[in-house]
């Protein structure tokens, strides 16, 4: 049975003059295979920076113990590519290993042999072994992201969370990013952030709708009344022949443990006013 790794209760975070988000409620399980999707500036980043415990909120968060040691949480986390500093003076190599920084500190002469040796069979399996010296503002956008999903993953984290990783990315590397996806949910759970609804969900086991407020739907199914339901005004794309990925209406039949079907006509018709 699946065990709830993260729990968020009540969960606020403002900025300045912003609320980000509002009064959420979130399980997150140890064999999730988790879309967050919503519109622009509707809270997503906001959403994983409170999870990863880099922004301050109100309510609670709950860590299962196997998220937690005394190295810090065990959370892998691959950052929206706009927040990389790229000029960082470093090379490929040593982003990969600095995944494990907060295991052996900031310097590099700390890492074992087993460290880099780990990062090389990593960088290997990302097609970028032969880029490892170079400084990583050297490298293109797919590459960097290949770099950065090798940083998040190589300290076996229970918990991986991706930030719109196929931004500036080509198909080729997308068709890669889920096959890998898919081999690591079979040891830890995976959260992807992505404005393309349609890829996403045709890969993820459960969506999450986050605009302010957040919903979790636990389907990959997801039709336009839902997505109004949820309040993510975002556009709704069919995934065609895929079976199992179309997009269809499910007429209220819906089962999913958050969305309380019953309430779903009215809420509708007040949003289509
Ligand atoms: N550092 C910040 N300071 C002030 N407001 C912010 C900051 N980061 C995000 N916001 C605001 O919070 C809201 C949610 O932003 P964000 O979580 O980045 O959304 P998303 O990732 O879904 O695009 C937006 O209105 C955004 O303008
Ligand atoms: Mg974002």
């Amino acid at each position: 049975m699946a065990n709830a790794i993260v729990s968020l209760r009540n969960l606020s975070v403002s900025y300045e003059n912003t609320v980000a988000l509002e009064g959420v409620n979130l399980d997150i399980y140890d064999d999730d295979f988790v879309g967050i999707i919503g519109p622009n500036g509707g809270g997503k980043t906001t959403l994983i920076k409170a999870i990863i415990g880099t922004l301050p909120y109100s309510g609670e968060i709950v860590y299962a113990p196997v998220l937690s040691s005394e190295e810090g949480l065990g959370i892998g986390y691959l950052p929206q590519l706009n927040e990389f500093d790229r000029s960082f003076p470093i090379s490929v190599r040593e982003v990969v290993v600095s995944g494990l920084q907060r295991r052996k500190g900031l310097m590099r002469a700390r890492y074992r042999k087993c460290d880099w040796a780990k990062a090389e069979e990593l960088m290997a399996r990302m097609g970028i072994a032969h880029l490892a010296d170079r400084p990583i503002g050297e490298v293109s956008g797919g590459q960097m992201q290949r770099a950065l999903l090798c940083r998040a993953v190589i300290s076996e984290p229970k918990l991986l969370i991706l930030d719109e990783p196929t931004n500036f990315v080509d198909n080729q590397f997308e068709k890669e990013l889920y096959r890998t996806l898919r081999e690591l949910n079979e040891r830890m759970a995976v959260i992807i952030v992505s404005h393309d609804i349609g890829t996403v969900t045709s890969e993820v086991k459960s969506i999450v709708c986050v605009n302010r407020h957040v919903h979790r739907h636990d389907s990959n199914l997801i039709t336009a009344e839902q997505l109004l339901n949820y309040d993510c005004p975002i556009q709704i794309v069919s995934h065609g022949p895929v079976p199992h990925t179309v997009l269809g209406f499910h007429d209220g039949d819906c089962s999913c443990r958050c969305c309380s079907c019953s309430e779903e006509s009215s809420k509708r018709t007040s949003a289509e006013k």
